[in-house]
């Protein structure tokens, strides 16, 4: 990746620009919380873990249930509904019943403002 002003970053390997669009500020995700935003109709999923804010699509891959209200520990973040879990970096499911990724998004923390690739 390569970094350019503004809000943009270039795909070095697709040579295509990336928008980061700005969906909150660094103290209303502190560590250890989460924080549900609407970016262009999707609902994202801020996670505060390990030091790391992420950003998840709120769909499980197993039902298509909401993840917001599941537990987040240690880089991952759990279905409230049937306990599949996640990796918050690549969104790979870690256990039954989910077998297929979630979706996860670039971020980028420009000051104190988060910004999410769409
Ligand atoms: S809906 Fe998420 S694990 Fe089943």
């Amino acid at each position: 990746m390569l970094e350019r002003p503004g809000n943009h970053k270039w795909d070095s390997e697709t040579l295509t620009a990336k928008t980061f669009v700005t969906v909150a500020t660094i103290d209303q995700v502190p560590a250890g919380s989460k924080k549900v935003v609407e970016v262009a109709g999707t609902e994202i999923v801020l996670c505060h873990s390990k030091d790391r804010i992420f950003a998840v699509r709120n769909l499980c891959s197993h039902a298509s249930e909401k993840l917001d209200g599941g537990q987040m520990k240690a880089g991952w973040i759990a279905c409230p509904v049937h306990g599949a879990r996640f990796r918050l970096e690549t969104g790979e499911a870690m256990n039954p019943p989910a077998v297929r990724p979630i979706e996860t998004y670039e971020v980028l923390i420009d000051g104190d403002e988060i910004q999410v690739a769409v």
